[in-house]
């Protein structure tokens, strides 16, 4: 039997991650994309105004549900908790797919906050493989699963990241999120081939890409979500189109976060390439360089919703598209 492209899922096209300080000019002024990534942490404990912004839009547009909290290769057992709420939010938001990232969050009751690496090795292949089958099995659907950035590797793996994660797909059937900014980061701060990473991976089974821009920190390259996607990042994005055929797109932007046309404005770069097949003249270079020797590594965890509106966008809600 044939395999499907994406797990049989559809390409969505080209969204951005719904973010609190945009919903007024989204509500007043018309989406403006094509679907909505949401962080599924903001809204599984939540039933405040934003939550009735989000199951209202999704009448109107595909959502998509990011998570920081599965910790799937965490040796403490899985959150059945957390699991029960993810699924529920899915129905509510009626989401298109479910992803989370390829790491550890915490151990027992302590959360670290931060998106830590695994060991790429048989041990941990086979212990994050049963946990995958068993996200899979209580959500009733594939997990997607994200490539983290990283900062250090372990002296115990014997594969490397794009092999574990081949052998975690055939396992488990899961789909990819495929972050290029990350294998851009991991690449240059492992140095490895990040084009020979996104060549290596099972085409066909990634649902989504991710795109951000990251900063420079003296000889580490931080995933900070900061900045305009730089030109090798796009680079490693053309190239992981081809090759999977086209597969929905979504923008990064959590930190120094631009107004909602600025944002669409990046966003429709990746538009532009698809469409014309050439880099728009408009890219940034490189990466951004940090002047600032107290930067802080942000990760997804850190753009949890603080601040929920309670007021003021409900009856300007115009339902553009
Ligand atoms: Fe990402």
């Amino acid at each position: 039997m044939q395999k499907k492209s994406r797990l049989g899922l559809p390409n969505l096209g080209f969204g951005v991650g719904l973010r609190t300080q945009h919903l007024p000019e989204i509500l007043s002024g018309g989406l403006r994309v094509d679907w909505f990534e949401i962080i599924s942490e903001n809204f599984m404990d939540n039933s405040g105004y934003t939550n009735s912004v989000v199951e209202r839009l999704s009448t109107d547009i595909p959502i998509v549900m990011h998570g920081v909290s599965l910790s799937i290769g965490s040796a403490s057992p899985l959150n059945r908790d957390y699991l029960d709420k993810l699924k529920k939010l899915a129905g509510r938001v009626n989401a298109a797919w479910i992803s989370d990232h390829l790491c550890w969050t915490g151990l027992g009751s302590h959360n670290s906050h931060d998106l830590l690496p695994l060991p790429f090795n048989e041990a941990s292949l086979k212990h994050v493989t049963q946990r995958v089958r068993e996200v899979q099995e209580i959500l009733e659907r594939p997990l997607i699963i994200e490539n983290p950035s990283s900062y250090v590797q372990f002296r115990s793996s014997t594969m490397t990241e794009w092999e574990f994660i081949t052998e975690l797909v055939e396992a488990t059937q899961c789909g990819l999120l495929l972050d290029v900014n990350n294998v851009y980061v991991s690449a240059h701060n492992h140095r490895f081939d990040a084009e020979h990473y996104i060549r290596s991976i099972p085409h066909d089974h990634v649902v989504q890409i991710h795109l951000a821009g990251p900063t420079l920190c003296e000889e580490y390259m931080v995933d900070t979500h900061d900045a305009p996607v730089p030109a090798p990042v796009w680079e490693l994005y053309s190239l992981a189109q081809t090759l999977t055929g086209g597969v929905s797109t979504l923008l990064e932007w959590d930190a120094k976060i631009p107004n909602y046309p600025d944002l669409l404005a990046e966003l429709n770069k990746a538009r532009h390439l698809m469409l014309n097949g050439v880099m728009p003249d408009t890219l940034t270079s490189t990466p951004v360089a940090s002047v600032d020797k107290q930067t802080v590594l942000s990760t997804p965890i850190d753009f949890q919703l603080t601040n929920i509106p309670s007021n003021g966008y409900k009856n300007s809600y115009n339902g553009a598209k």
